[in-house]
């Protein structure tokens, strides 16, 4: 049951991990410190499934729409873009660190806008990961432009990949599953959940285009995170890509999203985040779900 969280507690490289434990469970395990030195202590191939909601370098004094209102865009420090080299250079350095834990049949999801999706993609050509997909999640209820200088910013995008880039493909991917989730057709690469009454859309020959909001208030009810995702898009991956008892990372735990979703599901997790706060309010969600 939750023995691999405990081998990998007792492996080799659990002196390097051993005082970066905030909270642990039977199925869980949650680790305070900086993702780009912790990952070097697991062992290799040791993760089913790798989750990373990371920094998208929003927060350089920009303005967002939120209840109505204009507010700085503020996420924190984490968030700050140093460039577009030395970003880039960070998400290789945690990407290449995520490509060394995957089992063979195992995935990684990123989750990004424009700000950093095209580096994530291009640091996975350069590492020779294999893209699956570019999945496009849109989000029915996103906020209004106010500069109304561009279109509304609407999506994210997921990207989707396997460690190794050539040979037999390995990946899990619970296709039938998929399938029957999507009424019966293939599941195609743009969701958006829940249904918000795209009616015309959901009667569509070739399946259902799932709607998916942001967060609900009740996803929010043990406190907040400001870049929270819905737990409707991370139980969808975790679906699709693991199986019963799976070992999942998340490298940028947050709020436990990602953690909520595999727990809730059967999965073990392991979760990474920097901040002590965001790692208790993801222990009060994971001890709830
Ligand atoms: C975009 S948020 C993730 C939100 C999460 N998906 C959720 O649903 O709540 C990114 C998180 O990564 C953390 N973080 C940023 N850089 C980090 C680093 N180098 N090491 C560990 N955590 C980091 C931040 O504290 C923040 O909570």
């Amino acid at each position: 049951m939750p023995q691999a969280a405990l081998d990998l507690a007792a492996s080799p490289s659990h002196s390097e991990l051993k005082d970066h434990v905030h909270a642990r469970a039977k199925n869980y395990v949650l680790y305070r410190g900086d993702s780009l030195a912790l990952l070097e202590a697991f062992e290799p191939k040791s993760f089913d499934l790798i989750f990373a909601d990371p920094p998208y370098f929003l927060s350089n004094g920009g303005f967002t729409c939120q209840s109505g209102k204009r507010v700085a865009v503020e996420k924190g420090s984490w968030d700050k873009s140093n460039g577009v080299e030395d970003d880039h250079a960070f998400t290789t350095r945690w990407l290449k660190a995520c490509q060394r834990l995957l089992k063979p049949s195992g995935t990684i999801w990123v989750s990004g806008t424009q700000h950093v999706i095209f580096s994530v993609g291009f640091a996975m050509q350069q590492l020779g990961m294999k893209v699956l997909n570019t999945v496009t999640w849109y989000k029915p209820n996103a906020s209004p432009n106010l500069s109304c200088r561009y279109f509304t910013h609407s999506t994210e995008l997921l990207v989707w990949a396997s460690p190794g880039g050539k040979g037999k493909l390995q990946h899990t991917f619970n296709y039938a599953h998929m399938k029957q989730e999507n009424g019966g057709k293939q599941m195609r690469d743009v969701w958006a959940l829940p249904k918000t009454g795209d009616e015309e859309l959901a009667s569509d020959e070739q399946g259902r285009l799932w709607t998916m909001t942001t967060p609900k208030p009740s996803e929010k009810a043990h406190g907040k995170h400001p870049t929270q995702k819905p737990i409707a898009l991370l139980e969808r991956i975790v679906d699709a890509c693991t199986d019963t008892d799976s070992l999942v990372l998340d490298p940028f735990c947050g709020s436990g999203t990602t953690g909520v979703a595999a727990v809730g599901k059967g999965r073990r997790f392991v979760g990474i985040d920097m901040d002590a706060t965001y790692l208790d309010l993801t222990k009060k969600r994971l001890d709830a779900a």
